[in-house]
This record gives structure tokens, C-alpha cells and sequence, in this order.
């Protein structure tokens, strides 16, 4: 049964900004509409803008016509009930004396006041990440956060709580991560923070445990003996666009995608099995994995294990150089692979490979496990030819078209002896239906839930980093950045990763699923 939601008053500080227009009103209007919401909980943006309530709820209306999963007129009045807007500077403590007198005034009209004459705040930081710390230190010097000794209260239920959610990035690099990770340690217990990644709401990510763990025949393979290598791949057509100059020229792919999300998905594939499906047990093993990852120790290292890129110029744009906003003399990549590797008794030895660009052949984002070929060939002396590649392997496609598949070799019927391989294939939306919910909803619920079993842990954000550090590093690795043909899969030094461990990247024929 999962936790029942409490009401509470959702502070979104950037509301008028992108985000908050694209992803998360529309995410809690589609909420409301599946009657998820209870009734009392509301929402109050604040960011500097001069607006009324009305003009925050106009401009949330284009939003929700345009982002949401379907514009009702009546249900949105409904809705709009939800939303308040205060005009305030979030960075600037002087401002916090009307953005305390705000949230009493709506938890007293809204009947959410609890003891200490607070309600339940769920703090959501859509802003610039340059804005998280000082505003994450006014939130507690202003005193809203009395979190700490709630725990251990006589009757912790009567208490108000405080959260918070934050976006990525998480820091640019080690160092900034765990700056941002004291900022947030000296307001907030580390399980009120609620550190998001969309990846972990989508649904194939969340199958990966399930997977392996629900059923008993994955889990004896899942380790050295068996396993061959690990591929995880997060591909786009798209190129970088209009976000080139402000925001992904100081990031580029290894921080954009592979710190952040694909470490993640690895960690899910890769985590002892947790001992129950809880935050903190889950939480627990990710940790443990990446913390044990074998990191690069010097140029030839990173060099052997990593390749970066960037698109050059094609039929749907400019080169990533000539994108505006781009500096070229930084040689920041649109394409970044890593290998990975974890020193444990399950895994030592087995390299886990990494990839993500944009301009690439495909929109695609899969895991993809390679297992051993068999100990023995059997069928050699019948003169039937082996496939060319070891039979088994395991796809588990997050997107775009969600499903698993599993390929094994059986005999092509008729005379003699022939063997080929095949796929056993479980498309996602012709089993399960195919209603789509954008991953927010569902998290911003859990957040409010009290459930962090999809967020991260500041640990797991840590050593993220210091697993790619060492690529971001690298003057080689950076001078030797490859411009690769947009619609291709990518530099050709990201193909010299995987000759070492005799494998080749799994390229899908373009529209072939799985
Ligand atoms: C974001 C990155 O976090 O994820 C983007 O900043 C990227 O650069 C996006 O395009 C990919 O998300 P998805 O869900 O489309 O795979």
C-alpha cells in the first residue's frame, strides 16, 4: 500500500520560468485530473516577476494547454484553485519576512496549518543551479525548516515537514557537488532532500530491478561467469540547439547525461540485490557499487576508456562549433563513452560500457547485456556453423519503444543441422496499454509521499562524479575530441573501447525495434 498523501503547500521558487510552464504545472494538473491530489493541497509560485494570482493562473493555462495530457477548460478552473503567486527575490533574505507571512496566510485560508503554525512544505527549486546554494541558506536562515528533530518527536506526525526537491546538475564537477551537498546538509536531513532524476521515473529504468529481481532466472547469470560485458546507450537525433551558448557549451554530454542519468541506470543493473524495496536499501547498494568502481588513474587510462566527440555539420543544422553560443576553442563534446568497471566479486573483470550523444543515428535509449558464448561447442563437428556472435542477449529497451527482449539460437527447421539466432521479444505498451505519463507527476507525488526510493542520495551523486572525473580531466581526451558525421553512431575512437574486450557496440539497424 503506498503512503497516503498528505496536503501541503507546494513553494515553487522559478515559477516563472521554463520548467515550471513546461514539466511541473502541467505534471500536477494531470495529477489532479487522475484525482491524485488531495484536496487541500496547494501551490504557490514565487520568482520575481510582478504578477497577480490571476496572471499566474492565465499564463499556467497556455502552459497546461500545451504540456499537459489533455486540456479540459472546467477541470483547469478547478485546478487553478491550487495555484497562488507571490513576487519575491529567492536568493534575497530580505525577502523571506513576505514569503513567511505567505505561506501562514495560505496554510491558514487552505486549512493546512499544522503545530508550530506551519503546513507541510515541499520546496521545489526550478531556478538557475548558480541559485540553489544561496537560496537553499535563506530558506534556512528565514527558519522555515525546523525538520531536524522531527524523527525522534514524541509525536513526530503532528510535526509540519519540510522537503526539497532539486533538479540536476548536482555541481558541475567533485568539487561543486559536494559544496552544493553541505549547502543542503546544513538546512535539510539528507531525507527531506529529494535530489530528482527523470530518468528514474520512467518506466523501463524502474523494470531493470524488477527484472532481475521478481523473476529467478536472470539473477544466477548476473555476474562474471555469465556476463560478457554491459552496454548502456542513450542516443538522439536532435542536435543541441537554442541551449548551446547558455547552458550545454560549460556542460557537454559526460556531465549532461552519463554523471547524471546513465550512471544510474548502470547502478540499478549492476546493485546487489537490496534486501527489501525500500529507499534506503536501494539506496544503500548503489552506493556500494559505485563506490567500488575502478576509476582512470592517469592520461593513458582515461585515454584507453573514454572517447569524446562533437556532430559536425549536416542536413538538419550547423556543426556543434558553429551553434550559437558555442565556444569551439573549448572542445566541449556532444558525444561522450566511457568504460567502466567495479572491483567486486561479481563483477571484477567485466567492463561496462557507456555511451550518449546527440545527432546520432537513432533516438534510442537501452541496456544492453551481452552473456558468455557457451562453454562448450557441441554442434562444431555436425559442421553446423556457430552464430557469429554469442547467442544470448538481453536488450532492455527504456526508449523509444519500451520493452525486452532476449535473443537466443534455436534450429532452423529442414534437413541437417542449422542454427540461427532469434529474438523472444515483450513490447511494454501492446502488454500493458499504452497511456503515457510524463515521469514528473509521478515524482513530485512520491516527494510529497515521502518516498525516495527514485531520487538520489548526495552519496551516489558524489561518486558519480569522481567515476567520470578523471575523462573531464583529460588534456588528451579533450584535445583528441573526434567531429563525427551527424546520423552516424558516433566517433570512431569510441569503437577502439571495446576492441581490448572483443565486442562491438550494438549499432540497431534504424527503425528495427530491439
Ligand atoms: C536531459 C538533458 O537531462 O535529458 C538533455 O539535459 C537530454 O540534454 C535529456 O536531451 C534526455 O532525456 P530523454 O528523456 O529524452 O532521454
Amino acid at each position: 500500500m503506498p503512503t497516503p498523501v498528505e496536503p501541503c503547500l507546494i513553494v515553487i521558487f522559478g515559477a516563472s520560468g521554463d520548467l515550471t510552464a513546461r514539466k511541473l504545472i502541467p505534471a500536477l494538473y494531470d495529477l489532479d485530473g487522475m484525482g491524485q491530489l488531495p484536496d487541500d493541497l496547494t501551490i504557490v509560485g514565487i520568482s520575481r516577476s510582478q504578477l497577480s494570482d490571476e496572471d499566474f493562473r492565465a499564463r499556467m493555462r497556455e502552459a497546461v494547454k500545451k504540456h499537459s495530457g489533455g486540456f479540459d477548460a472546467s477541470r483547469y478552473e478547478a485546478f487553478a484553485r491550487r495555484l497562488h503567486y507571490h513576487a519575491a527575490d529567492a536568493a534575497k533574505p530580505e525577502d523571506y519576512a513576505g514569503i513567511r507571512e505567505c505561506i501562514t496566510r495560505l496554510g491558514r485560508e487552505r486549512n493546512l496549518l499544522r503545530a508550530q503554525g506551519m503546513p507541510n512544505l515541499l520546496f521545489y527549486l526550478s531556478v538557475s543551479p548558480n541559485l540553489y546554494e544561496p537560496i537553499i541558506q535563506a530558506i534556512g536562515d528565514a527558519g522555515l525548516v525546523g525538520e531536524g528533530k522531527r524523527w525522534c518527536a514524541l509525536d513526530p506526525k503532528s510535526l509540519p515537514w519540510q522537503r526539497i526537491i532539486i533538479e540536476k546538475p548536482f555541481g558541475t564537477d567533485l568539487e561543486t557537488a559536494r559544496s552544493l551537498n553541505r549547502a543542503l546538509g546544513r538546512v535539510f536531513e539528507e531525507d527531506a532532500t529529494y535530489r530528482i532524476d527523470h530518468y528514474l521515473g520512467k518506466e523501463l529504468v524502474q523494470d531493470i530491478l524488477v527484472m532481475r529481481l521478481a523473476n529467478a532466472i536472470f539473477e544466477p547469470l548476473w555476474n562474471r561467469t555469465h556476463v560478457h560485458h554491459v552496454q548502456i546507450t542513450a542516443a538522439e537525433t536532435l542536435g543541441v540547439g537554442s541551449r548551446a551558448g547558455t547552458f550545454y557549451d560549460g556542460a557537454g554530454a559526460v556531465r549532461d547525461m552519463i554523471q547524471s542519468h546513465l550512471l544510474q541506470v548502470l547502478a540499478l543493473v549492476a546493485m546487489e540485490p537490496p534486501s527489501n524495496y525500500s529507499a534506503d536499501a536501494i539506496a544503500r547498494e548503489k552506493i556500494k557499487l559505485l563506490g567500488c568502481s575502478r576509476i582512470a588513474q592517469n592520461e593513458d587510462e582515461a585515454w584507453a576508456w573514454g572517447a569524446l566527440g562533437r556532430y559536425g555539420a549536416g542536413p538538419d543544422g550547423p556543426a556543434y562549433v558553429d551553434e550559437e553560443g558555442v565556444d569551439p576553442a573549448r572542445r566541449t563534446e556532444t558525444f561522450g563513452a566511457i568504460r567502466v568497471g567495479f572491483e567486486n566479486w561479481r563483477w571484477a573483470g567485466v567492463p561496462f560500457f557507456i555511451r550518449s550523444g546527440k545527432r546520432m543515428a537513432a533516438k534510442l535509449t537501452e541496456v544492453v547485456v551481452l552473456f558468455r558464448a557457451p562453454p562448450l561447442d557441441v554442434f562444431e563437428r555436425l559442421g553446423a556453423a556457430p552464430p557469429a556472435e554469442p547467442p544470448n542477449r538481453l536488450i532492455i529497451n527504456i526508449a523509444p519503444s519500451e520493452g525486452i527482449s532476449l535473443r537466443v539460437a534455436g534450429k532452423v527447421p529442414g534437413s541437417g543441422l542449422k542454427i540461427e539466432t532469434t529474438k523472444l521479444d515483450m513490447d511494454y505498451v501492446e502488454r500493458f496499454g499504452g497511456e503515457h505519463i510524463d515521469a514528473y507527476g509521478p515524482l513530485i507525488l512520491d516527494a510529497v509521499r515521502g518516498d525516495r526510493t527514485l531520487f538520489k542520495h548526495r552519496d551516489e551523486v558524489e561518486s558519480g562524479w569522481k567515476i567520470v572525473q578523471p575523462f573531464l580531466n583529460s588534456d588528451r581526451l579533450r584535445a583528441g575530441i573526434e567531429t563525427y558525421k551527424p546520423g552516424s553512431w558516433g566517433p570512431d575512437h569510441a569503437d577502439d573501447l571495446m576492441t581490448p574486450d572483443g565486442g562491438r557496440w550494438h549499432n540497431p539497424i534504424v527503425g528495427e525495434v530491439r
